[in-house]
């Protein structure tokens, strides 16, 4: 059983995948998607959005981290990958689901489900432009309106010579809204030759059993509930104790840190990002939702630091009574 950690814009970047793979349980990260228009990035794009790549493509805790890509011209794209590959990535993703209109207007994510041929140029230029011995899979949605397309869509990434496919079990028209229609699943992967990872509301240990009863696969991708519950992968590869919420708030602390000693970092971004991750904590721990209404109202670091240290003390101490 394999459990990819999924891509996240602007909310899973290389600080909360060292967070989250140092907990344990991953076998695999996938960046926010790197956008290519027109044209060979520089290296530095793909340094800025995978660190990693400096260190041997893996996170601190030894997970690998694909690098996914987002574009819609299949030589360009292929381009890309090249250099994803030379720069040392353990795998390249490409992004067929991305559901925002300036992307789509631009003919790159989810809008590429209307042309399963163009899925499948795209998908194959990558294939071609990387050597063997690196994994190039894709990611999709199943369909930009309805679901008419994703066998069509699957089938493209398969035949087109990637080494496994991700869906997200939603059209483009569903958005994130639940539940994910883990049901239309089954027949893809009954269909594919290469493994299929199931993704979309995968939050507990409990929905993980029932994705895989009713979806047939044996490998999953978490995002938004990783995020909820950074231990979920432990959970569910080893049935684990669930983290404490003072574990929780030392994790707030870890994520504070790095992203403080981050060159360049600034005061608003890190105040948005410890909001960003209480908001999606409160799915799982009550005592998010206090921080959160404390922190909203913070402006400077100050604040935050001293909050952090406050809540890790309190819940130590709560702890050991
Ligand atoms: C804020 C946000 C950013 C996302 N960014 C990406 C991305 O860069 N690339 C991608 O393929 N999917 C992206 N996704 C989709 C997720 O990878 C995943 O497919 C989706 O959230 C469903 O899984 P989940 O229910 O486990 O969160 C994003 C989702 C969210 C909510």
């Amino acid at each position: 059983m394999n459990i990819m950690l999924a891509p996240m814009e602007g909310v899973i970047d290389h600080h909360m995948r060292a967070i989250l793979t140092g907990i344990g349980g991953y076998q695999r990260c996938v960046t926010e998607f790197i956008r290519v228009v027109d044209q060979l990035l520089p290296p530095h794009v793909f340094h800025r959005l995978c660190p990693e790549l400096l260190t041997g493509g893996k996170t601190a805790a030894g997970v690998p981290v694909v690098v996914q890509l987002l574009g819609g011209i299949p030589d360009v794209t292929a381009a890309n990958a090249r250099r994803v590959a030379e720069l040392g990535a353990p795998g390249v993703d490409i992004n067929f689901g991305c559901p925002s209109k300036l992307v789509n207007r631009k003919a790159g994510g989810a809008v590429l489900l209307k042309e399963p041929r163009r899925v499948y140029d795209i998908t194959h230029a990558v294939r071609q432009a990387v050597p063997n011995n690196i994994p190039v899979s894709g990611k999709i949605r199943l369909g930009y309106d309805d679901t008419m397309q994703a066998l069509d869509n699957a089938r493209a990434v398969a035949d087109a010579g990637a080494s496994f496919i991700v869906v997200h079990a939603r059209t483009r028209a569903d958005g994130y809204k639940a539940p994910a229609r883990w049901e239309c699943l089954a027949h893809i992967n009954e269909a594919l030759n290469i493994p299929v990872i199931a993704n979309g509301d995968i939050n507990s240990l409990q929905d993980y059993q029932r994705c895989l009863e009713i979806t047939g696969c044996h490998d999953v991708m978490v995002g938004r509930g990783a995020v909820a519950r950074p231990d979920l992968a432990r959970q569910i590869q080893q049935n684990a104790t669930p983290l404490l919420w003072c574990e929780i708030c030392k994790l707030l602390g870890d994520m504070y840190i790095a992203m403080k000693t981050q060159p360049g970092s600034k005061e608003k971004g890190i105040l948005g990002r410890i909001k960003q991750w209480l908001v999606l904590l409160k799915k799982t721990y009550p005592e998010a939702r206090a921080g959160f209404e404390c922190v909203r109202k913070f402006r400077r670091l100050e604040a935050l630091e001293a909050w952090l240290k406050a809540s890790e003390k309190q819940e130590n101490a709560v702890n050991s009574q």
